[in-house]
């Protein structure tokens, strides 16, 4: 080969290179444009361009099994109201995962979505919600005290484009049964996490139920379940009883917590049935299944154009169920009084 065959060849692998380069950068452009596209596709049928149909975003703040059968029970309600998800009407369901930083990106979502309701499984979550209600009617679900929450000022006639359905627990009724049991109980043990404003509400009950009766009562709190396995052990040491209300942290993790206290051989008493299906020893309580129907109801009644404000706050506190873990028992050796055996309200947990 000459020096200028060389200097071809040297340029025809310059030319085939820059070719390449070229391709690429083409193969490049295209696929960003194709990202695009979909994207732009994706968002599009995200958002609520067909208006024909509505939207309803549901959020909760943790899968647990309380919030689950409240969630399925209002599904299943929309059904049957003739509610048929992606036909007639598009529901997107969410879960934050118990962290803050996810609810707020969720209300955002659904506000985006240009959501008709926004659906609000528990307090965190309703708080969150509460942000959007200034355009979007929010119904909350299982909210133990909704003004102490700061969602109403009066439930008779919510003023804020918020109603919904409350579960006050009942605590009075539960440490009633739990003298019942064992009248000998001195301490309770009250655990919780501090951040959710619906057990702090159930703390200030349980306290003055102590006060009037001559019990005590210790806190122990925890934010992860980390920090509460760590205060339901030293709870243990102290106390007769645990007691933990309708909490969603103590509630995601009931299998763990119940195992310790039943370690220790303290009767784990409950805010929820839910609870007591998950290792707990015993509750007195509602049936979630009816406030999940009830929740659909009243999403139903602003779809059809019922203002909010003519939508009274729901409470559920009646038609209450004693539920008691038979395995928890025989675990504990505890004997139930004929009483209670015979309470035709009584459900033995397996
Ligand atoms: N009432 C709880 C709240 O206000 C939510 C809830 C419903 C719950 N069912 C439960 C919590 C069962 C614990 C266990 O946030």
């Amino acid at each position: 080969m000459d020096k200028d065959d060389w200097k071809l060849t040297e340029a025809r692998i310059k030319k085939q290179v820059e070719r390449k380069k070229e391709n690429i950068i083409m193969k490049t452009i295209t696929k960003i444009s194709t990202i695009l596209l979909s994207t732009t596709l994706l968002f599009g049928c995200a958002s609520n361009t067909d208006d024909s149909i509505p939207v309803v975003g549901v959020a909760q703040i943790v899968s647990h099994t309380s919030l689950n059968t409240i969630r399925d029970s209002f599904s299943a309600q929309m059904e049957e109201l003739g509610y048929i998800d992606g036909e007639n009407i598009e529901i997107n369901y969410a879960d934050a995962s118990n962290q803050q930083s996810n609810l707020n990106s969720i209300i955002t979502q659904f506000e985006d979505d240009e959501s008709d309701v926004i659906v609000a499984i528990a307090t965190p979550t309703a708080q969150a919600a509460a942000n959007a209600a200034e355009t979007i009617p929010v119904v909350f679900s299982a909210v133990s005290d909704p003004v102490g929450s700061k969602l109403v000022s009066d439930p008779e006639h919510p003023d804020l484009n918020i109603t919904g359905t409350s579960d006050e627990v009942q605590v009075d009724q539960i440490l009633d049964l739990a003298l019942q049991i064992d009248p000998s109980i001195k301490t309770i043990g009250f655990l919780y996490n501090a951040a959710e404003t619906n057990s702090v509400s159930n703390l200030e009950k349980a306290k003055e139920y102590c006060e009037a009766n001559n019990l005590e009562l210790i806190e122990g709190t925890g934010k992860d379940m980390t920090e509460l396995q760590s205060s339901a052990v030293s709870l243990c040491e102290k106390v007769d009883i645990l007691f933990a209300p309708n909490d969603n942290t103590v509630a995601s993790g009931m299998q763990s917590l119940s195992q310790i206290a039943l370690d220790a051989k303290i009767p784990f008493y409950t805010g929820a049935d839910s609870m007591v299906q998950d290792g707990g020893f015993a509750t007195v309580g509602i049936d979630y299944e009816e406030l999940g129907k009830e929740t659909a109801n009243m999403v139903d009644q602003i779809l059809n154009g019922t203002p909010v404000s003519d939508i009274p706050v729901k409470v559920f506190k009646d038609n209450l169920n004693i539920y008691i873990n038979q395995n928890a028992l025989d675990t504990l050796g505890i004997q139930l009084s004929d009483d209670i055996k015979n309470n035709d309200r009584l459900i033995m947990v397996e």
